[in-house]
């Protein structure tokens, strides 16, 4: 007879009192009032406005209204016992053509968000860039124009002089290897744009902003709990020829070092592991490599899965393809991403490897499975399991010494997910785009008795 293995309860005591546990969303995601009061067009209006770019042509012109009614979500959140709220600000709805003028309006939205979260005892955690440049500045060129830079900490200023007074826990950029591979290299997230040069510029650009950003935050919020996010994914080999490795060391290189390692000062990694870093030198300038480099009080990681990559010489510039999930037979989410926890515990040792980090945390982890309401609940046990999964993985990680001290579920609510519109379900709290009815699931259930029985 088999033995079920069952895995003993897991306890909010076990992860230390000063583990910091939270929910993540982005403000396209779930806003909505795209056009309310003066808002700028960004280039996700403009980009799902485009037909064919989302599943289902879905946009995110009322998403989750919160923007409207976010009372009501943080009710939920207090009720839940949720003690950080991580969120983006709208850059267009701050400045609605990404340079000049400061809209009052956006200003007065965000204080009232960040007043309301204050007042009911949840810690505001500010996410200046999620993926939302300004159309008007992309029309010049976006993050391919080293003007961005400035652009940026035009914006970064305008943000920390209005609410780093209240707000103290600041992330400067969102996963910007997926913003910059999906949006400037593929073309399947906004702008659109595609092309080897128009991503290494975007990147360039960005990793230069992400640091000048935060120099800002720190001269403006010197009490600022400061830093950056970057996606991470456990990256195997399909098989143990050499010509797999490799392919397998070029792409967790592109992933899980390009973008964090010129913030810790290491510059871009060695050609040796990625050949294609070498067209990065035309838009490189004197001094560059220095200005990258922050002294970040904590990086943020966020994992959702595993790849398995094989070498292939159809795949230009990294010359490796992914061996999909769905070909391997194993458990996936709605978005067709292997379910893999000790992928979480191997990035986290990954990062911590880092002696220039000083503390991990966890902005975002979560799963999209499909939702089904039933007599008025949703029963997502799979999501739960999910979740606890990836803890006792972080868990491990932490006992074995790792710095890793928070974890944000994504998301709290069903957003709009991206290119794939409603269908990819994240969220603690299932939401009726029709009705905007909101239901917590068996999952949110589960993670507010889980933060408040310890
Ligand atoms: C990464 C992104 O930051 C977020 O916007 C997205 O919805 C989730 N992961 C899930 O894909």
């Amino acid at each position: 007879m088999s033995k079920r293995h069952i895995e003993p309860e897991l306890h909010k005591g076990q992860f230390g009192h000063d583990f910091m546990w939270g929910v993540a969303t982005a403000a396209f995601q779930i806003e909505g009032a795209h056009d309310a009061d003066d808002k700028g067009l960004s280039i996700w209006d403009v980009f799902t406005s485009k037909s064919g770019r989302i599943k289902g042509n879905h946009h995110a012109r009322t998403a989750c209204d919160f923007y409207n009614s976010y009372h009501i979500d943080v009710a939920l959140m207090k009720r839940m016992g949720i003690p950080n709220f991580r969120f983006s600000l709208s850059w267009t709805r701050i400045m609605p053509s990404g340079t000049g003028e400061v809209s009052q309006n956006g200003i007065d939205y965000y204080n009232r968000l960040i007043d309301h979260l204050l007042e009911n005892g949840i810690e505001p955690w500010v996410t200046l860039y999620h993926w939302d440049m300004p159309h008007a500045l992309d029309v010049r060129g976006g993050w391919t124009n080293r003007e961005s830079i400035d652009w940026f900490k035009d914006y970064v200023e305008v943000c920390t002089k209005h609410f780093g007074d209240r707000v103290k826990n600041w992330m400067v950029m969102n996963e910007p290897s997926v913003f910059t591979g999906a949006g400037y290299f593929l073309g399947i997230h906004a702008p659109g744009r595609r092309g080897l040069a128009s991503y290494l510029k975007a990147v360039h650009h960005v990793t230069l902003s992400t640091a000048e950003g935060a120099r800002i935050v720190r001269a403006n919020v010197p009490d600022a709990h400061l830093g950056t996010t970057f996606s991470c994914t456990q990256i195997e080999p399909y098989t143990q020829h050499e010509k797999d490795i490799a392919a397998a060391n070029r792409v967790h290189t592109l992933l899980n070092r390009a973008f964090v390692e010129p913030i810790l000062g290491l510059g871009y990694p060695d050609a040796a592991d990625l050949p294609v870093i070498r067209k990065m030198e035309p838009y490189i300038q004197p001094g560059d490599i220095e200005k990258m480099a922050f002294d970040f009080d904590f990086v943020g990681i966020q994992c959702y899965t595993r790849e398995i990559v094989k070498s292939s010489f159809l795949t230009p510039y990294v010359g490796a393809a992914l061996v999909k999930a769905e070909k391997r037979r194993v458990m996936t989410t709605e978005m067709g991403w292997e379910v893999h926890p000790p992928s979480i515990y191997h990035m986290i040792k990954h990062f911590d490897a880092y002696p220039q980090i000083k503390n991990i945390l966890v902005t975002e982890n979560g799963a999209a499975f499909p939702d089904a309401v039933v007599e008025g609940k949703v029963y997502d046990l799979r999501r739960k399991d999910y979740l606890q999964s990836h803890l006792r993985q972080l868990l491990k990680a932490k006992e074995e010494g790792a710095r890793v001290n928070g974890y944000f579920v994504w998301s709290l609510t069903d957003n709009f997910e991206w290119a794939e519109g409603y269908h990819a379900r994240f969220g603690l709290i299932y939401v009726d785009f029709e009705t905007q009815q909101r239901i917590v699931k068996h999952s949110g259930e589960w993670f507010a008795e889980f933060l408040q029985l310890n």
